[in-house]
């Protein structure tokens, strides 16, 4: 049974905190939460004022995926907002095994997003310093994508590596996550899926992260 963090970049803004309460009464299990800074993703989002006002009415984990430049510099401030999980992206970070110890020292959980194009070997030397790899499988930027068939290869190869060298790391995939093709991600290996469209386009949210919870 995999973990579901409904992605509320498709929430109504509006209407958040019907979202929120939704998303709390619900079998989810996370709350993940896209940040954009229309230089790493052409894109922008929401930022911390946001992630702050969710977590006073959140009741579960808040996982926070920064598609940023320089995530490091804004690391701590997330951690206030509420972030229990930070993910930073491997493309964005020359200096990835100092940006994890960043996150740690916050009492945070390290996360790494990786793009499409980006192999998964890229991470394996700082695996047991990875709490969950947040796996893109579409290009990051946007909700409601397709999905990129060649991610569950790299599930495949992550997961193998992720036995043998004996890690705690979860496997999170992002974008594209829908009620087909969902148990074929859950068998390649995923621990965690995002969904974001899938969700919030459902006409019962609720039931249909109960449906994903019960593959
Ligand atoms: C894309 C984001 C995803 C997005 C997924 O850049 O990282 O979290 O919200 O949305 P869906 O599930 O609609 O593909
Ligand atoms: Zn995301």
């Amino acid at each position: 049974m995999a973990l579901i963090a409904p992605s509320v970049l498709s929430a109504n803004f509006l209407q958040l905190s019907a979202d929120i309460k939704m998303i709390n009464e619900s079998a989810a299990d996370w709350f993940h939460l896209d940040v954009m800074d229309g230089r790493f993703v052409p894109n922008i989002s929401f930022g911390l004022p946001v992630i702050a006002a969710i977590k006073r009415e959140a009741n579960k984990t808040l996982d926070v995926h920064l598609m940023i430049e320089e995530p490091g510099k804004f690391a701590e401030e997330f951690k206030n907002a509420g972030a229990d999980i930070l993910s930073v992206h491997i493309e964005a970070c020359p200096h990835l095994h100092r940006n994890l110890q960043q996150i740690k020292a916050l009492g945070m959980k390290a996360g790494v997003a990786i793009n499409p194009h980006t192999p998964v070997q890229q991470m394996f030397d700082v695996l047991h310093d990875i709490d969950v790899v947040c796996m893109m499988s579409v290009n990051p930027g946007f909700g409601g994508q397709k999905f990129i068939e060649y991610t569950l290869e790299k599930i495949k190869q992550l997961k193998a590596e992720i036995i043998r060298r004996g890690t705690q790391t979860l496997i999170e995939i992002d974008g594209g996550v829908t009620l087909a093709n969902a148990a074929t991600i859950i068998a390649a290996g995923a621990d965690v899926l995002v969904a974001g469209n899938t969700v919030f386009s459902s006409p019962d949210p609720a039931e249909t992260i109960q449906q994903l919870k019960n593959l």
